[in-house]
Formats: C-alpha cells, structure tokens, sequence
C-alpha cells in the first residue's frame, strides 16, 4: 500500500514585513483556514527572526493550527558567531520547521553543501524538521545537468543521517529559473525532478525513507498553478515566496484541494 504522506504548504516571507505586520498576517491567514483545511495540509509560516516571538506568541495564545517556521539557522548551539541565530534559540519559539540552503542563502551568502548538511544535522538535532532545498540554475537545465545537480545536493545536503531522520524531513525542489520570476516548471517538469529526488533518498537511505519523505515544489506557486502541481504523485506540498506574503492568496494555495 502506498504511504500518505501529509501535504505541507509552507509560506517563505524572506525579509519582509515587521512583527506587527507578520501578527496582521497570520491572523488574517488563520480566519481564512478552517478545520478541515488543517486536517488535510499542514501549513508553515517562516517570518523573519525578529517577528517569530510575535507570531509564537500568537499561535500559542489563539490555539491555531499554523506551525511555525524559521527561514534559516547556524549549525552551533551557541558561540561566538555574530549575527547568527542558534538552532535551540529556534525550538525554544516553538520553532517547527527550518528552511536549510534556499538558493538565496546559497547564492548570495556563501552557503555550500557542506555546510547545508551541518545545518540539516543540527535542526534535526533540536527536534525541529529541516526543509532543505535543492534546485539547478537555468543553464544546468539548458546544460543537461539538471538531474545530477539536483541528485548531488541531496545525497550531500543529507549525507550522515538515518534512513528514518532522512524519512521525517522536507526537501524543496526549487529550480532557480522559477524563483519569483513568474515562470513556473510544467507540472510534468517538476514531477519528474521530485521523482528523481524521490530515487535518489530510495538509493541512498532506503525505501522506507523514500516512501516518508515529502517534497515540495517551490517556485512561482500561485492560487493558479498549484492544484496541478499537487495532483502530481511525488509533489507533496508547496514552498511559496511572493504569494505566501498575502494571507488570502496564500490560503487559497492550501485550500488547493477546493479548485
Ligand atoms: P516564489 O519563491 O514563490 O516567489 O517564486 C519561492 C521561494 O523562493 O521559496
């Protein structure tokens, strides 16, 4: 029998809006998402750090069902790192869900396999669930070397763990061509990657880690596109940028099942 795996749509804010903003946001989000929006998809907000106790607090404090994100951490407990935010300060907020090595942080801030995978361990480490991302530019795609790009930065982004740890996580498929562009991958394009990604855990940790493992497809998702995308057999969810930054679009992309 095939595993069900629960869809999860996760909302990337990246640098923007201010904790008062994010709390308008959420608030807003959570009226528009109702019980059994909750019961069929999991979804994740991952706010600014300076917003994450403004919206911890609020969560906790209306018994929502939003689970809360954070879109990046380091990989030690603590020390002298200025600037850097430690992966027990996360779970102490109630943190969920880490975005590990989107391809901005890989992009522009120097983030590399190497320490992609340290980050994995330690979030991991703090109970918390990575959702590591993967993606190739447009001219590896153009290249041909789409495939092995993708497949080598998972097998090293979570390279040391146990089939079972590798089975709990998220990984994001982002092809960067699509990342707030407006252009999106075919369905059929973005079906076959996670499939790849799919075999590629099934190689490397084991089939029952391939089975638990959820992938998401991220890149321009919109109101529009995503019912195509999670009717697809190895997309499991959702990581979205622009659109996540308006709760109503935004709840209509978790609300895909309706359209
Ligand atoms: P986008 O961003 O939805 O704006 O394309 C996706 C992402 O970077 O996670």
């Amino acid at each position: 029998m095939a595993t069900q795996r629960t869809p999860i749509i996760s909302g990337n804010w990246k640098m923007h809006k201010n904790h008062f903003e994010a709390i308008q946001a959420v608030q807003k989000l959570h009226y528009r998402l109702d019980r059994e929006d909750h019961e069929s998809v999991v979804v994740t907000v991952h706010p600014p750090f300076t917003d994450l106790r403004s919206v911890q607090t609020l969560i906790e404090s209306d018994r929502m069902k939003i689970s809360l994100g954070a879109q990046d951490c380091h990989w030690e407990d603590q020390g002298a790192f200025t600037g850097e935010v430690a992966p027990p300060m996360l779970a102490k907020l109630d943190v969920a869900y880490v975005i590990v090595g989107h391809s901005e942080r890989r992009e522009y801030f120097g983030e590399t396999d190497e320490t992609v995978n340290k980050k994995v361990h330690a979030v991991l480490a703090q109970g918390m669930t990575p959702i590591m991302c993967c993606g190739e530019t447009l001219e590896e795609r153009e290249a041909g070397g789409a495939e092995a790009k993708v497949e080598g930065q998972v097998r090293a982004g979570l390279a040391g763990l146990g089939g079972d740890k590798v089975g709990s996580l998220v990984v994001a498929y982002e092809p960067i061509w699509a990342i707030g562009t407006g252009r999106t991958a075919t369905s059929d394009d973005a079906q076959a990657m996670c499939a790849h990604i799919r075999r590629t855990v099934d190689e490397a940790f084991g089939a029952d880690a391939a089975a638990r493992v959820r992938i998401q497809y991220g890149g321009s998702v919109k109101p529009g596109n995503i019912a195509e995308l999670m009717g697809r057999d190895d997309i499991d969810g959702a990581l979205v940028g622009g659109a996540s930054l308006d709760p109503d679009e935004f709840a209509a992309i978790a609300q895909y099942r309706l359209h």
